[in-house]
């Protein structure tokens, strides 16, 4: 059953889905890491497949850039296709002194400077959090891997350019570990569909230091994270 973003015939879409931000993404780790991979959606070039790994179906799919974009893929891939989890895979800037490249964030929750909950029409500020069941395995198979791994707050941005302009030292104060642009949607839609989700950052810059990682050194950091979300699924 097709959706306006979605080609996918019902049935071909696993009940873990995980979501990189780049479709492009998407497609070298499915190539890299899953079995007898199939893609079952190409409309905008939102890439995704479905293959196996260690024996279990397993889905990824890009879910592009900002709010909007993974609130409606999400949301038809909870809605309209039967999945149960969805494990964004992405990248982050560190607002922390002791959160260095190249390290691993599992986000317990999110704060947000974007407007997404109003569709939501609650009386108040809603706080969107991770699936504490799929942080637990998370921070088990972090753990075991040995990477450098931290658990805690983030911000979901509404805004790459002029990120300065929304205070970092402030939301640090108030302890978010670092800065991305989805998972605050990601969270709010598992939420209101009662579903699962659960994100993974490997750190990419620093607001702190100002230092960026190269291509490589991501693609490598890249490794552990898809790694730890594979198992989990
Ligand atoms: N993703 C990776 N680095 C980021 C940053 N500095 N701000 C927002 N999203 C990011």
């Amino acid at each position: 059953m097709a959706t306006p973003h979605n080609e996918a015939a019902t049935g071909e879409i696993a009940k873990t889905v995980l979501m990189p931000g780049d479709p492009l993404r998407a497609k070298f780790l499915a190539m890299t890491y899953l079995e007898d991979a199939k893609q079952f959606n190409n409309v905008r070039n939102m890439f995704g497949y479905t293959g196996s790994y260690k024996g279990k179906e397993v889905s990824i799919m890009g879910s592009g850039m900002g709010m909007p974009s993974i609130g409606i893929y999400s949301h038809e891939l909870y809605s309209q296709y039967g999945v149960e989890n969805i494990i964004r895979i992405g990248t982050c800037g560190s607002f922390k002194k002791h959160v260095h490249l190249r390290d691993i964030i599992i986000v317990q929750g999110c704060c947000t400077d974007s407007n997404f909950a109003y569709q939501f029409e609650l009386p108040g500020v809603y706080s969107a959090i991770s699936d504490y069941g799929l942080l637990e395995k998370a921070v088990a198979l972090a753990k075991e891997k040995n990477v450098n791994y931290h658990v805690g707050n983030i911000l979901s941005s509404d805004i790459f350019y002029h990120a300065d302009k929304n205070s970092p030292e402030k939301w640090a104060s108030m302890g978010c570990l670092g800065v991305e642009m989805e998972s605050y949607a990601l969270f709010a839609t598992a939420a209101y569909l009662n579903k699962r989700a659960l994100t993974l950052l490997t750190v990419s810059d620093s607001l702190v230091s100002k230092e960026e990682t190269t291509p490589e050194e991501r693609e490598k950091s890249f490794t552990a994270m898809m790694e730890i979300a594979l198992e989990i699924a």
